[in-house]
């Protein structure tokens, strides 16, 4: 008659039946979560041959100076642009102590290929994608990227320049193949 038997009634200590079932019962909700959680975590894990490409050759060639395209790479937008030769200047003049997080164009971009800035398209505040690619996007008051989702605004090198963001667009790891094709990872 464990269902009449009160705690009040069991003295101090005593493990009473109603008990060893709350621990099976919670013993048994652990292992089931586990079966369900781990499904779930290894679906999320990315698939060979999501991780098969690791990299991404991209043609420079059909971008128009001005403009810039989107490619995936491992799940992340790259944004690769093009730059005009008044974008790059405007770039390169910025003084280091007027940035949010000082870098100079140089180290962002590949020696002879300041024409082509390649960043990762995603905010450093809390990772929207970034608008200024398309022709009709907004580009923001420095012409490179503007953050719909709180207002961060980055230059022509990717570069904050107005927060929240905390920190510059990132730069994938990417090599030159030639002048006209890139390897991106
Ligand atoms: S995520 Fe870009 S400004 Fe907040």
């Amino acid at each position: 008659m464990a269902e009449a038997l009160s705690t009040s009634t069991v003295p101090h200590g005593e493990t009473t039946k109603r008990d060893f079932l709350a621990l099976v019962t919670g013993a048994s909700a652990l292992v089931g979560l586990g079966a369900i959680a781990w499904p779930l975590i290894d679906s999320m894990n990315p698939s060979k041959d999501v991780l098969a490409l690791g990299s991404v050759e991209v043609n420079l060639a059909p971008i128009p100076e001005g403009q810039g395209i989107t490619v995936m790479w491992r799940g992340k937008p790259v944004f690769v642009r093009h730059r005009t030769a008044k974008e790059i200047k405007e770039a390169e003049d910025v003084q280091l102590n007027q940035l949010i997080d000082p870098q100079p164009d140089s180290d962002r971009v590949k020696p002879g290929h300041a024409q082509w800035i390649v960043l990762i398209g995603i905010c450093t505040h809390l990772g929207c994608v970034p608008l200024g690619n398309k022709p009709t996007d907004p580009r923001g008051n420095w012409g490179g990227w503007f953050c719909p989702c709180h207002g961060s605004q980055y230059d022509t090198s990717g570069r904050v320049r107005h927060g929240p963001a905390p920190a510059n667009l990132a730069i994938p790891p990417y090599t030159f193949l030639d002048n006209t094709k890139i390897k991106i990872g």
